[in-house]
């Protein structure tokens, strides 16, 4: 496995690259935009493709460089369900997994600190966003935060990981990079509470200053969406009532972008073509699946995904090597399913 660790000296925050294989699939987790360059370089030398960014929450102390990686590398975008983000193209919940080639980690929802913070386990590690630090603890008194909430999260949720887990935080102020669940259990100033009540004694009485960069931070980190302002009036750009119009034509075709595990979840909409975004590449080049069926039988396509930013994305995607004909979903099944669109569960129906 490829693990690197970069710190962000301003905010002190840590962002996390996780990949198998050298020349495989990349995951960046609470990427710093002040720090793109940096990561871009990295994935280039280790000749990495960056499919999945992740933010553990909303950050109030810096601007997420998640915006700029999707722009310049057309990865896909994931936080919590709870995020008050306009849009990212996947959301996940408690339990969930985010899967890149070779690895997978669980989404654990561990509200507390804000009120759509996560946390990430994979295998020997789990990355604790601001929910816990190296002997500290997040606070807990903006953005939705809660003592209470955090309490449960650390004692019932953290704290159940057998103790070798190594924790990897979201930021460190002293130089610490990593401990363990059984290290901070026993050593963590915070974490020496026998009540709920006693630990919202301690949160709810630190008087903290805000960050400086919240005012500027946070509305940027909630306003990450892909420019759908502008791509909404794109000719390509359709509403679902104009692709419940034109969806069931003969040469038409609707490709769902999303994974096998969003649209088990979500259901799909009746006789979609399943195409994960991962792999589009490979679909749209001149002998690839989708190339060829709009080869052979002239159609065009729709694509959709859950709220349009991978399927704006794999039109520009599809444009560029030269497959014109294709258009896409504005809002993805989120806003088809507003509109009072038909949707089924996958494999129901002939496609
Ligand atoms: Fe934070």
């Amino acid at each position: 496995m490829i693990f690197r660790q970069f710190f962000e000296p301003v905010s002190c925050s840590y962002t996390y690259l996780i990949a198998a294989r050298k020349g495989g699939e990349a995951l960046l987790i609470d990427p710093v935009l002040d720090r793109v360059d940096r990561y871009i370089k990295l994935l280039d030398e280790l000749d990495l493709k960056l499919v999945k960014v992740f933010d553990t929450h909303v950050h109030a102390d810096h601007i997420t460089g998640m915006g700029a990686l999707r722009d310049r590398t057309k990865c896909i975008t994931i936080m919590g369900e709870q995020s008050p983000v306009d849009v990212v193209s996947v959301r996940v919940g408690d339990g969930d997994t985010i899967d890149i080639e070779g690895l997978s980690l669980d989404a654990m929802y561990t509200p507390g600190h804000t009120i759509d913070s996560y946390c990430l386990r994979m295998a020997d590690r789990v990355f604790t966003g601001d929910t816990l630090f190296i002997r500290g603890t997040g606070r807990t008194d903006f953005q939705g935060g809660s003592s209470r909430d955090a309490y449960d999260s650390l004692f019932n949720k953290l704290l159940t990981l057998p103790d070798e887990t190594l924790v990897y935080p979201g930021h460190d102020y002293k130089g610490d990079t990593v401990s363990t669940i059984g290290e901070e259990r026993a050593h963590n100033p915070r974490l020496q509470v026998g009540s709920a009540d006693e630990y919202a004694a301690i949160m709810d009485n630190l008087n903290l200053p805000n960050p400086k960069m919240m005012d500027v931070a946070v509305p940027a980190n909630v306003a990450i969406g892909r420019g759908q302002g502008v791509a909404r009036h794109a000719a390509w750009a359709l509403t679902a009532d104009q692709v419940m119009d034109q969806c069931n034509a003969a040469d038409v075709a609707l490709v769902d972008l999303r994974d096998a595990s969003e649209r088990e979840a979500h259901g799909v909409i009746p006789g979609s073509v399943h195409a994960p975004y991962t792999g589009l590449d490979s679909l749209i080049r001149p002998g690839g699946m989708l190339r060829e069926m709009v080869g052979t039988t002239g159609r065009r396509l729709i694509y959709y995904c859950a709220f349009g930013e991978r399927s704006a994305m794999a039109v520009e995607s599809s444009q560029e090597c030269g497959l014109d004909n294709v258009c896409h979903l504005i809002g993805g099944i989120d806003a088809w399913r507003q509109a009072g669109g038909p949707i089924e569960q996958p494999g129901e129906g002939t496609a």
